[in-house]
C-alpha cells in the first residue's frame, strides 16, 4: 500500500511533504517532473511541470515538434494564467528569430490543482506516454487589451521572466482587466486595442494580403496534459471511523484559440490559408 501522503496519478503520484524547493527548471521553481505525453498529431513530447509553494505557482512547459515553446504559468495568488508561445520565426520571410506571445487571462478555481499538491507529484514510470483523462471544452477568447510589459509587474511578478520575448505582445481581455482591477491593480498596465466592432474594415489576417495593413491575428494552442483535479480515496481506521485523503490527480487537456488585432499583417505569418 501506498504511504497515505502519496498521490497518484494513474501510476503517477504526489509525495508527502516533498522536497523543499530544488535547484528548478528554467522558471526558477522547484525541482520539476518531466512526463511524456502523446500530442493530438500522434508525437510523444516531454511536459515538464512545476511548482512552486513559496509564490503560490504552478508551470507547465513542453516544446512541439516545430520547435514553438509553450509554457502555462499559473499565479494563483493574483488569479493570473499567463500562457506564453515562443516560435521560431521564418528567417527568409523577414521575421526575427523568435516571435513570442503571451496570453493573460483570470485564473479561476479548480482549472488547476494546487501548488502544493503539484510539489508532491511523483510518478513510478518515466516512461509511461500518457494520455489526459478528460477533454475540457475548446475556448475562444478575444484578446482586447494589451499589457504594458514595463508596468505589468503589479498584475504578477513572473510576468517579466516569462514574457520577456514577448514585450509588444501581450494580450488580455478587457473582463479580466476589469476583474483585477476591481480587486485594487492599478490599470494603466492596460490599453484597450481597437475592436472589431469600431474598426469594421479590419480583416481577418489570413484572408488580408497587405502584409503592412492591421488586421485580426488567430493564433491556437493546446495544453496537453495537465493536473486539473485532485482524486480522494476513502479509508476506514481501527474503530471504522472513515476519513478521506488525497490519492491522486485528474488529468486534462484543452485547446485555446486567440484573436487579437495587430497593426501588421507581418506580425501573424502563421495565420496564412493553406
Ligand atoms: C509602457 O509604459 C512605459 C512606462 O510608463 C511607457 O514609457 C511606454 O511608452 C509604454 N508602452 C506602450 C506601448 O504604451
Amino acid at each position: 500500500m501506498l504511504p497515505r501522503a502519496l498521490l497518484l496519478i494513474g501510476a503517477l503520484c504526489v509525495a508527502g511533504p516533498g522536497p523543499g524547493p530544488g535547484p528548478g527548471l528554467g522558471l526558477g521553481l522547484g525541482p520539476g517532473l518531466r512526463v511524456r505525453v502523446r500530442m493530438a498529431d500522434g508525437q510523444v513530447a516531454e511536459e515538464s511541470l512545476e511548482a512552486d509553494t513559496d509564490s503560490d505557482s504552478i508551470s507547465i512547459e513542453y516544446k512541439k515538434a516545430d520547435g514553438t515553446l509553450i509554457t502555462l504559468l499559473a499565479d494563483f495568488r493574483q488569479e493570473v494564467k499567463i500562457i506564453r508561445s515562443l516560435i521560431l520565426g521564418e528567417m527568409e520571410r523577414g521575421q526575427s528569430q523568435l516571435q513570442g506571445l503571451c496570453f493573460i487571462t483570470r485564473l479561476h478555481r479548480n482549472e488547476l490543482i494546487p501548488s502544493e499538491s503539484m510539489a508532491k507529484l511523483r510518478q513510478k514510470n518515466a516512461r509511461a506516454v500518457r494520455m489526459a483523462e478528460e477533454q475540457r471544452a475548446p475556448q475562444h477568447l478575444y484578446m482586447d487589451v494589451a499589457v504594458n510589459y514595463s508596468k505589468a509587474l503589479p498584475l504578477s511578478m513572473h510576468i517579466h521572466n516569462i514574457c520577456a520575448e514577448a514585450r509588444d505582445a501581450i494580450y488580455t481581455r478587457e473582463a479580466d482587466a476589469k476583474h483585477w482591477m476591481e480587486k485594487g491593480l492599478d490599470g494603466s498596465m492596460f490599453e484597450i486595442l481597437p475592436q472589431a466592432s469600431e474598426v469594421t474594415d479590419v480583416e481577418r489576417c489570413r484572408l488580408s494580403a497587405d502584409r503592412w495593413k492591421p488586421c485580426v491575428c488567430h493564433y491556437s494552442l493546446c495544453i496537453e496534459w495537465y493536473p486539473c483535479l485532485l482524486k480522494y480515496c476513502k479509508t476506514r481506521d481501527d474503530v471504522g471511523k472513515i476519513s478521506s485523503y488525497k490519492c491522486g490527480i485528474k488529468s486534462c487537456h484543452r485547446c485555446s484559440q486567440y484573436d487579437y488585432y495587430v497593426p501588421q499583417k507581418q506580425l501573424c505569418l502563421w495565420d496564412e490559408e493553406p
